[in-house]
């Protein structure tokens, strides 16, 4: 392991923002901010953010600092990566931050039934080989469904075509959920100027290459 990552979690230990529970005390106890992340960790009744998949996160604290009245957690299972994020909002002192290292697929141990408000997806891997892997499978929205409110908003922000179409045609339509708004290249859209303001350490990447972002806004 680089001196670089060694010391990236040295100090992730640090903050007092980050969370990284081990699978074993989730299976022995109740993670402690279950059901309570509003009064417990955010001190606010204000909604929960989630980005699944953050990296270094960069999404989470845009949107922190553009959206003060909510709260919002970035989780990621790469904790070097996700040091970038937490650096920021403690340097920059922001109360409506918060980081989770763990995996995606254990979202229900950590978040209560409606406990959150929206979900962003920003730039998953696409498992084109494996399907039911996929951020957006049938078996990861019935996990999201357990943890959100009714009527919440799902985001997928990806440079994949396949995943795209997958999502919408796979699995969105023919499941008859809420597809709010989707396009195949999210920058040559006049609209949803909001989505494009922010990107992430990947979308960048994407952009600069050229490739074509694509976007799905729905609810479940
Ligand atoms: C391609 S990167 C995108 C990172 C960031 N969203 C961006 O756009 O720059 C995908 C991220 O998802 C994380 N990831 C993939 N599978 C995961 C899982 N099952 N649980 C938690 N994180 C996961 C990886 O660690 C990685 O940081």
């Amino acid at each position: 392991m680089s001196k670089n990552k060694l010391e990236r979690f040295a100090e992730n230990d640090t903050f007092s923002n980050l969370f990284q529970p081990q699978y074993r005390e989730l299976l022995q106890e109740n993670f402690a901010m279950k059901g309570c992340w509003r009064e417990a960790f955010f001190h606010n009744n204000n909604p929960i953010v989630l980005e699944l998949g953050c990296g270094k996160g960069e999404y989470t604290i845009g949107l922190g600092k553009k959206y003060p009245q909510k709260n919002f957690i970035g989780l990621d299972i790469k904790g070097a990566r996700m040091w970038r994020g937490l650096k920021t909002a403690n340097e920059d002192k922001m109360t409506n931050i918060a980081f989770l290292r763990s995996r995606i697929q254990l979202i229900d141990y950590f978040f209560a039934p409606n406990e959150v408000d929206e979900i962003w997806i920003t730039f998953p891997d696409p498992q084109l080989k494996k399907p039911n892997k996929r951020l957006t499978s049938p078996r990861f929205l019935a996990l999201y469904d357990k943890i959100l409110k009714p009527n919440a908003i799902i985001h997928l922000k990806t440079d994949s075509y396949e995943l795209y179409d997958y999502t919408l045609n796979e699995v969105l339509l023919p499941m008859s959920k809420r597809v709010i708004f989707n396009t195949d290249n999210l920058y040559a859209d006049q609209t949803n100027i909001e989505v494009k303001e922010i990107k992430t350490f990947y979308e960048s990447m994407y952009l600069a290459a050229g490739k074509p972002i694509t976007y799905i806004k729905f609810g479940l």
